[in-house]
């Protein structure tokens, strides 16, 4: 055998494996997404998202007290609203009395160095579902959805929140943003992170029941991107990066590696997120218990794609169990 034919010498073993990775998984790299609800003393399981649950914020400093503990540094907070009025322009989102407001200042004051994020959208709080405001006919009406929009992270910036992250897919939506931020005197202290490319993708639906966010008619394909879609991802990356976003994110994260690595090419010099998203999660956890494969061996080899695309940010559910694995 030729000399160049030999590879095997270098990843013989564990260690030597180890180093085959451009960079180390660490537990910095995992964001938890947290559902907050407005029961206080809610601790209630989420059929389809094994191990994870709804939470009143009477109960967050002991869900979150041990993890911290392990290692947690943050978090990013959904709002699942039930005893409000929803309505058009989405009401409930910034409500001072509302889950997330109340949870920034909770763990805020709980954990004062857990980094804090919190992603806005209206689709919880609309009474038709969808992400922005509606024109009669039912399409989205871009310069006021974005206009409340802002008001709503503005807001969440105002408790408190260390980050918001819009994933509502408005055009215009981060510069709109950005521009909230600085003149509420936020603009150097709350992180933008952007759902750039986010798909239109059937991995949400664990998400939609357990946020109660599914929309009442249509769908999201008019302001989610297709899945077909690299060209307009890319132009979605450059956008919002152009638009101040400091943070880009790729969702959901599994089936769009290739956007994940266009998104470290185009934006080399941001930090890349990307969302392992409900159905991601529940998928990973369905092949586990039908004995396709090992749990922890796949959820590794899941998040290993991703750093090895680019990402230096994972949004997952499996946090609590990375804590412990790493
Ligand atoms: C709200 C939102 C969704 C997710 C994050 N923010 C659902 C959607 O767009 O329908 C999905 C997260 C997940 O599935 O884990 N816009
Ligand atoms: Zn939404």
């Amino acid at each position: 055998m030729d000399i160049s034919s030999i590879l095997q010498g270098g990843y013989a073993h564990p260690t030597s494996r180890k180093w085959q990775a451009s960079r180390q998984l660490t537990k910095s790299m995992f964001m938890y997404p947290i559902f907050i609800t407005d029961d206080a003393n809610a601790s209630t399981e989420i059929a389809t998202l094994p191990g994870q649950r709804r939470w009143g914020i009477n109960k967050l400093e002991g869900f979150l007290a041990p993890l911290v503990a392990k290692g947690l540094e943050s978090v990013i907070l959904f709002g699942v609203p039930f005893n409000c009025a929803k309505d058009g322009r989405g009401t409930p989102a910034d409500d001072a009395s509302g889950p997330v407001i109340l949870a920034i200042k909770k763990l805020r004051s709980l954990f004062p160095k857990l980094y804090i994020a919190c992603d806005v959208c209206l689709c919880e709080y609309t009474d038709h579902g969808h992400c922005g405001l509606l024109h009669g006919d039912g399409t989205i009406n871009t310069p006021p959805s974005v206009e409340r929009i802002a008001e709503v992270a503005v807001n969440y910036a105002r408790a408190g929140a260390d980050c918001v992250a819009p994933s509502d897919m408005m055009d215009g939506r981060i510069k709109a943003i950005k521009r909230g931020l600085m003149d509420a005197g936020l603009g150097n202290k709350c992180t933008l992170m952007s759902y750039s490319a986010k798909f239109a993708s059937s991995l949400y639906g664990p998400f939609r029941d357990a946020a109660g966010s599914a929309p009442s008619f249509g769908d999201r394909k008019c302001y989610q991107l297709p899945p077909s879609a690299r060209g307009l991802a890319r132009r979605a990356i450059q956008r919002d990066a152009a638009e101040g976003a400091d943070i880009i994110m790729v969702k959901p994260a599994m089936p769009y590696l290739d956007i994940i690595s266009d998104a470290a090419q185009l934006t080399p010099d941001h930090p890349i997120a990307c969302y392992q998203v409900s159905g991601e999660f529940a998928m990973v956890h369905a092949g586990g218990a039908a004995g396709v494969y090992d749990l922890k061996t796949m959820a590794f080899e899941s998040v290993e794609s991703m750093v090895r695309a680019g990402a230096t940010l994972i949004l997952t559910y499996f946090t609590p169990e990375f804590l412990d694995w790493l």
